[in-house]
């Protein structure tokens, strides 16, 4: 079992497959051109799979695949078997913006993947592209129904941004419940890579919304879930991710790999070890070694937590942490 310096258990591993994405969504990564990592310094699949042998090991029992946006790296289907091949039972999820999904979901559940996240801020074609900054509403809409014909788990993930998507917050909620999908609302996060024109909305906003027609209740917080969920009185339960509130981090139980081989202890921390020369010369006593130092290096708060003094706008950039 993997336990960090505060004794939080750590069993949930997310990696970053690339910084690349199609979408400029203007919470993450709005400039275009953008300059890339080159593409010879990214950790192979096999060193990847190298490690994550190490961390099921060593305790992981839930990967979520990221980015950037994960599904543009090829092959991706082979390294969710690699890792599927090896522990059966093993949590597996993906992340993305739902572009390609039309063509890859059904390769990606066959290869072994359970659920995915998919971004949908907007049910309005002109809005999503004014957030992504591309015409891309038509093809996530299919790639999702594809998705739930295939039979993922399907959650989504919303920003809401004021004066752009937060009027819609009760359509997508009703989408949503319609759907069979889980919606969680996440609070914009500051970040230096960001459109710095955009403000987003905070969950009393959201709340306060969504309580102008539907009544619900605060649910106890799971342990390992970064979402608080409210129970609407048919049962239906949408969720709110507020990572400025202070027992945002108590339950924390993740650690992130980036494309390059980088462990990265806390999203909004900026110390990271990386893994590659180990993998790369094969030394795993060595990629253990790393892990075991990154854990002990995990912050007890993200820096935006509001018990912390060093409230600062991160530089840790979601294109490479995956959120
Ligand atoms: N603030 C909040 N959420 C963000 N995401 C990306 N950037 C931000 C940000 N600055 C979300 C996306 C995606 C998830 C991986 O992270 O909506 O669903
Ligand atoms: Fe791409 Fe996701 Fe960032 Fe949007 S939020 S630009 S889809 S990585």
């Amino acid at each position: 079992m993997l336990k960090d310096g505060f004794g939080r258990v750590v069993d949930y591993l997310r990696i970053s497959v690339t910084q690349r994405c199609n979408f400029r969504c203007l919470y993450c990564m709005p400039e275009k051109p953008f300059s890339w990592t080159p593409k010879e310094n990214l950790l192979s699949y096999e060193d990847m799979f190298k490690f994550v042998k190490v961390a099921i090991d060593e305790g992981i029992n839930k990967i979520r695949i990221t980015g950037g946006e994960p599904l543009l790296r090829v092959d991706l289907d082979k390294f969710i078997k690699m890792i599927s091949d090896y522990k059966p039972d093993i949590d597996l999820c993906l992340t993305t913006n739902g572009y390609l999904l039309k063509q890859t979901a059904k390769q990606l559940k066959d290869a072994g993947l359970h659920r995915i996240n998919i971004s949908l801020d907007s049910l309005n074609k002109q809005t999503t592209q004014k957030i992504s900054q591309k015409d891309v509403f038509d093809d996530v809409m299919a790639g999702l129904q594809i998705a739930k014909e295939v039979g993922l788990g399907i959650k989504i993930n919303t920003v809401p941004l004021k004066g752009i998507n937060d009027h819609e917050i009760l359509d997508i909620l009703e989408y949503c419940k319609n759907q069979n999908f889980t919606v969680r609302f996440i609070e914009y996060m500051e970040n230096s890579f960001a459109s710095q024109d955009i403000k987003g909305c905070k969950s009393k906003d959201i709340l306060k919304t969504i309580s102008s027609k539907y009544e619900f209740e605060k649910q106890p917080r799971n342990n390992t879930s970064p979402a608080v969920y409210y129970k609407m009185t048919d049962g239906y339960e949408f969720g709110i991710i507020e990572p400025y509130e202070d027992d945002f981090c108590e339950s924390c139980n993740r650690i992130r790999l980036t494309a390059e081989g980088f462990l990265i202890p806390c999203l909004y921390f900026e110390d990271a070890l990386s893994i590659k020369e180990a993998v790369q010369n094969g030394d795993m006593k060595e990629a253990c070694d790393v892990l075991k130092k990154v854990l002990l290096n995990k912050p007890e708060k993200n820096k935006w937590s509001k018990k912390t003094d060093e409230n600062e706008t991160s530089s840790r950039a979601f294109y490479e942490t995956g959120g």
